[in-house]
C-alpha cells in the first residue's frame, strides 16, 4: 500500500528526531530516525533496510524493479545533524520543527533533513502516478555526514556491487543568494587539527609566577596570529602549491554569481557584519568557493567563569580546520600546518597536534550530459536558469563516491541561503521543499532521456 502524502507533515515528523550524531547520548534517536526513514521509504513503495555501523546505522533504499536498461541514480543525504547549540539563540525549541512566515524552523530542516525528504517524496511521486520510474533509483542516507562520515567508506566498499550506480544526485547545498536555484559544481574539502599547548605542572599564581613562566594561552594566541599575513594569505609554508587556478568560465560564473547575487552588500546582511574580509586579489564569492582557507573554531584556556581570577593556566588550546580546494590533499595540508606550527612554537611549552576529520575537494563539470539534466531539473522546477557555484562548504563523501563507485555527483542545493545551517533558527522556505519535489521529478525524467 502506497500511503497519501502530506509533505510538511512528513517533515516535520522527521525533524522531531534529535539525531545529532556528535553526541553520543544520542544514539537512540540516530536509530530510531534511521528507522522511521525505513518505515517512510517502505511505506512509499521502495525496498528499504537499516544497515548497522561501528557508529551511527546507514539506510539504504530502492525502487523494487531495477531495469538493467535503464540507468541508475544514488540519491545521497544524511539524516544527522549539528548540536542546536546555543539553545537560546532559538525562538522555539530545534525539535519541536514550527511553520512560520513560509518557513520551516528546526534543527535540521535545511541541513538535511527538507532536503532528503524532497527526494524521496519526488520519487515517490513519481511512482505513485506512473507505477515505475525513468531511471532506477538508490538512496544512501547516513548518519555521520556532520562529523565527517568515519564509517561511509568501508561501508560503500563492503556493499559497492549493491550500490553500483552511473551518477550521484545530491541535495544538501544551498541555493545562490536571493534564492535562485544553482548548481554547485565543486565543493571545499576540509581537514581538523586542534592544538594542545601545554605549560606548567598546574594553574600557577599569575603574580608569583607571571613574567617568568611561558603562558600557554598566550603561546595559542600567537601561534593563531601565525597562520596568515596581513594580505589573508595562509604562511603555512606549500599551503597553496596544488590550488587549480581558476579558469576564465568560473571567473565568469562568480562575477555573474556576484551581480545576482548584489554584490557584497548582500552577504554583509547575511553574516550581520559591517565589512568583510579575507584574501586579496579575489573576490568575495572566489575567496568563498574556490580559495582555501584557515579558520580557528574555537579557542579556549585558563579561567572562564564570572569575575577574574589571577591564573596563568597549565594548558590552552585552540580548534581548526582548513578548507580546502581541487587539487589540495588534506593529508599534505595537516602535515604542512603541523610542522609549521611546530617551528613557531616557543620554549617552555610542549605542542600537542590532534589531527581530526578530513575530506578531499570535489570539482565536477557543469557542462557534460548529467549537469546539463540536472540545470534543466532547476530551472523548470523553479522558473530560472540556475547559476554555475562553487560553494565553500563541504561533502567530504563526493571525492569517496567518485573513488569507490566511480560516479560523479551533481549538487542541486534546496536550502535556502538565509537558512541558518549549523546555526540557531535553522529554517528551509517550505517553497523551496516544494520546489524540490518538483525538480526530484523532473531530473528523473531528464536523466531518464539519457538512457540507453
Ligand atoms: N550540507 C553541509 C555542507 C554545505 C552546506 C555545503 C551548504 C555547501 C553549502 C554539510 O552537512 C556540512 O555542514 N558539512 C560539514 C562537513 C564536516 C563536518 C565534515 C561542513 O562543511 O562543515
Ligand atoms: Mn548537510
Amino acid at each position: 500500500m502506497i500511503t497519501a502524502l502530506d509533505p510538511i507533515e512528513d517533515l516535520k515528523a522527521f525533524l522531531r528526531f534529535p539525531s545529532i550524531s556528535t553526541q553520543l547520548e544520542h544514539a537512540p534517536d540516530m536509530a530510531e530516525c534511521a528507522e522511521w526513514l525505513r518505515e517512510k521509504l517502505s511505506s512509499l513503495g521502495l525496498g528499504a533496510t537499516v544497515y548497522p555501523t561501528p557508529g551511527s546505522p546507514v539506510v539504504v533504499a530502492r525502487n523494487s524493479s531495477h531495469d538493467p536498461t535503464k540507468r541508475t541514480v544514488l540519491i545521497y543525504g544524511h539524516y544527522d545533524v549539528q548540536p542546536p547549540d546555543p539553545l537560546d539563540g532559538w525562538k522555539t525549541p530545534p525539535f519541536e520543527p514550527r511553520v512560520e512566515n513560509g518557513r520551516i524552523y528546526a534543527r535540521g530542516a535545511a541541513d538535511n533533513k527538507g532536503q532528503i525528504l524532497a527526494h524521496i517524496l519526488g520519487v515517490a511521486e513519481t511512482l505513485s502516478e506512473q507505477g515505475s520510474l525513468p531511471v532506477n533509483v538508490l538512496f544512501l542516507i547516513e548518519g555521520e555526514e556532520e562529523i565527517g562520515s568515519p564509517h561511509l567508506a568501508e561501508f560503500l566498499h563492503a556493499h559497492c556491487a549493491e550500490l553500483r550506480c552511473d551518477l550521484a544526485a545530491i541535495s544538501d547545498t544551498a541555493m545562490a543568494p536571493g534564492n535562485s536555484p544553482a548548481l554547485t559544481y565543486a565543493l571545499r574539502g576540509i581537514a581538523a587539527m586542534e592544538l594542545l599547548v601545554h605549560g606548567p605542572a598546574r594553574d600557577l599564581h599569575s603574580g608569583l609566577f607571571g613574567g617568568a613562566v611561558a603562558n600557554p594561552a598566550t603561546v595559542v594566541a600567537r601561534l593563531l596570529a601565525t597562520l596568515h599575513d596581513a594580505k589573508g594569505r595562509v604562511l603555512i609554508p606549500g599551503f597553496y602549491d596544488a590550488v587549480r587556478p581558476l579558469a576564465d568560465w568560473e571567473r565568469d560564473a562568480a562575477a555573474a554569481l556576484e551581480k545576482a547575487a548584489g554584490g557584497d552588500a548582500a552577504i554583509k546582511e547575511l553574516a550581520g557584519v559591517s565589512e568583510l574580509s579575507g584574501e586579496t586579489g579575489f573576490s568575495t564569492i572566489e575567496r568563498i568557493g574556490a580559495r582555501p582557507t584557515a579558520e580557528v573554531n574555537g579557542i579556549g584556556g585558563g579561567y572562564q567563569g564570572a569575575g577574574t581570577k589571577t591564573v596563568l593556566p597549565k594548558e590552552a588550546f585552540a580548534k581548526l580546520t582548513f578548507r580546502l580546494v581541487a587539487d589540495q590533499d588534506p593529508a599534505v595540508i595537516l602535515k604542512a600546518a603541523e610542522q609549521y606550527l611546530r617551528s613557531q612554537t616557543p620554549p617552555g611549552v610542549r605542542l600537542e597536534v590532534i589531527t581530526g576529520h578530513a575530506g578531499a575537494p570535489y570539482q565536477s563539470d557543469p557542462n557534460c550530459p548529467d549537469g546539463l539534466a540536472a540545470r534543466k531539473a532547476l530551472s523548470e522546477a523553479f522558473g530560472a536558469e540556475p547559476l554555475l557555484l562553487r560553494d565553500g562548504g563541504s561533502i567530504p563523501i563526493l571525492a569517496t563516491l567518485k573513488e569507490i563507485l566511480g560516479v560523479d555527483s551533481y549538487l542541486l542545493g534546496l536550502a535556502n541561503p538565509d537558512s541558518q545551517i549549523h546555526s540557531p533558527d535553522e529554517n528551509m522556505c517550505v517553497d523551496n521543499f516544494l520546489g524540490g519535489i518538483r525538480m526530484s521529478r523532473i531530473l528523473l525524467e531528464e536523466l531518464g532521456k539519457l538512457s540507453s
